[in-house]
């Protein structure tokens, strides 16, 4: 259902939250200022999606979770209670990307075939905020050539 997924999304995208500002509070190498200032964007637009998301539960009927222990059931993206070199960092980072992609896709799909076209729009929109991320975080990624 829906409401059910959307949950999900909700979920996953606190987790993701979290982590995000996890490691822009932990990231550490030479190219610190960087990193530290791209995971704290990522942050940022990351949970500017939250209250758009935890609304259109309300919207389409059902009742909104709100706490940490349901964000952990439902949530698609691991914890990560280490604090991982920062190369890792970013290959998590773009794991947890494709999964995010992966869900507002079928979800698109989903919200379009209920007539939710506001929603489906609003998958649209996600699935171009994190495939942009993980552009970002593959070019950091990659080695430079020299
Ligand atoms: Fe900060």
């Amino acid at each position: 259902m829906l409401t059910d997924n959307l949950k999900i999304l909700l979920a996953s995208t606190q987790s993701f939250a979290i982590k995000s500002q996890n490691f822009h509070w932990n990231v550490e190498g030479s190219n610190f200022p960087q990193y530290h200032e791209f995971f704290d964007t990522l942050y940022g637009d990351v949970a500017g999606t939250i209250d758009r998301i935890a609304e259109y539960i309300r919207i389409l009927g059902a009742y909104t979770p709100g706490s940490l222990s349901r964000y952990a059931e439902l949530s698609i993206i691991q914890d990560q209670i280490k604090i991982p070199r920062a190369e890792l960092m970013f290959t998590e980072t773009l794991q947890d990307c494709e999964k995010m992609i992966e869900l507002v896709v079928m979800m698109f799909q989903e919200a379009a075939n209920e007539n939710q076209q506001g929603i489906s729009n609003y998958m649209a929109e996600l699935q171009d905020l994190y495939a942009k991320k993980a552009w970002f975080v593959r070019s950091i990624l990659r080695k430079e050539r020299e």
